[in-house]
């Protein structure tokens, strides 16, 4: 079992600071300008299933001609095209910073809408409507657009900056972040950091992420005799489930209890929820109410800091929450 790492880090802070600076000073970019561009990414329908990338791609390098970046666009997967653009440092030799992007956006029900997904309608008040405008477009127009004031300034950057817009994060990143990730094209932008999706902010304020849970998704299982309800005998399914049950509990409320006295933050204590019980025997109308059940089943949904003892969590589970000797397994449905 391993947890992976997430970073989400906004960098974008430090962009879009300098990209005031430089605002205040060069107006020949009307906001105006800026909003209509975004309209005209999220005006393209990337939706999964079945995502309009050749039009996505098609503007992300008109933009990337635009502001005179360098360019390349590679399928690892068929049809799932990742856009690289680069934007080269005084010294190259330094490792990288990687701007990330997801181009695709999830479905959407157009008829709840109050404006159509990708009509992008920009009200009275400045809001846009679009799907996408969120998650994540407006991440990868901004560092479109800070490097547009950048280079408008005249800033040149000391370690090469790349752009990269891929596909599929919605369905689980395989054929788009995962292959990247693994690919020798990767490995050669000697990257150093990498910012990824956020959130996005309402006001002036920036906030940067640096962490994030990770999450792990588990089924606990017991076995046990089955047996007449009137009985009391031990090491039941139900009992064993039990004992773990409360066992998961403490170690909840410990967690929680760190929260509460101001001594841990949320964001640094592993959390975990029973999501699910799954047992007994069913009945025309309803549960065999007289028989203690052969098994039982509980969801666990754990989320984890990465500054977390991942090995001490995964000996706990074994030991504790699902240990052999009380007759008992635990299956991963997910670790994210
Ligand atoms: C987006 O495109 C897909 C595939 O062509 C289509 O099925 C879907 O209805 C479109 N979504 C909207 C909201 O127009
Ligand atoms: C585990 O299962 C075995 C075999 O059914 C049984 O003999 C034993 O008592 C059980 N132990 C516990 C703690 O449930
Ligand atoms: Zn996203």
């Amino acid at each position: 079992m391993k947890t992976k790492l997430i970073l989400h880090y906004h960098l974008l802070q430090i962009f879009f600071f300098l990209y005031l600076l430089h605002f205040t000073n060069s107006s020949q970019d009307p906001s105006s300008a800026i909003i209509s561009r975004f309209q005209e990414y999220l005006q393209i329908n990337t939706s999964q299933p079945s995502p309009d990338y050749k039009k996505a791609t098609a503007f992300l390098l008109s933009q990337a001609q635009s502001l005179s970046l360098e360019s390349q666009t590679f399928e690892l997967a068929k049809n799932k095209p990742i856009v690289l653009l680069k934007w080269p440092g005084s010294n190259p030799h330094l490792p990288s910073i990687l701007l990330y992007s997801h181009t695709d956006v999830v479905p959407s029900e157009p008829e709840k809408w109050s404006h159509h997904p990708f009509g992008a309608h920009l009200d009275s008040e400045g809001n846009i409507f679009a799907r996408g405008s969120q998650d994540m477009k407006c991440v990868g127009m901004q560092y479109l657009e800070a490097i547009r004031k950048l280079k408008a300034g005249g800033f040149q950057p000391v370690r090469t900056v790349y752009l990269a817009f891929a596909a599929d994060e919605e369905i689980g990143g395989h054929d788009g972040a995962e292959k990247f990730a693994e690919s020798d094209i990767f490995k050669n932008l000697n990257v150093g950091i990498v910012l990824d999706e956020g959130l996005p902010s309402p006001n002036e304020n920036y906030r940067a992420f640096y962490a994030e849970k990770g999450a792990w998704w588990l089924a606990i299982k017991a076995k046990g005799a089955p047996g007449h309800g009137a009985k009391l005998y031990d090491n039941s399914a139900m009992e064993n489930l039990y004992k773990s049950i409360e066992s998961v509990r403490r170690f909840r409320a410990s967690q929680f209890d760190l929260v509460k006295a101001g001594l841990k933050g949320e964001g640094e204590v592993i959390s975990v929820n029973i999501v699910y019980l799954k047992a007994g025997t069913p009945s025309p109308t309803g549960f065999v109410m007289n028989l203690q059940p052969s098994e039982a089943e509980a969801g666990l949904d754990i989320r984890v800091p990465p500054t977390a003892d991942a090995e001490a969590l995964e000996r706990r589970i074994a030991e504790e929450w699902a240990p052999a000797s009380r007759n008992m397994t635990f299956e991963v449905l997910i670790i994210l």
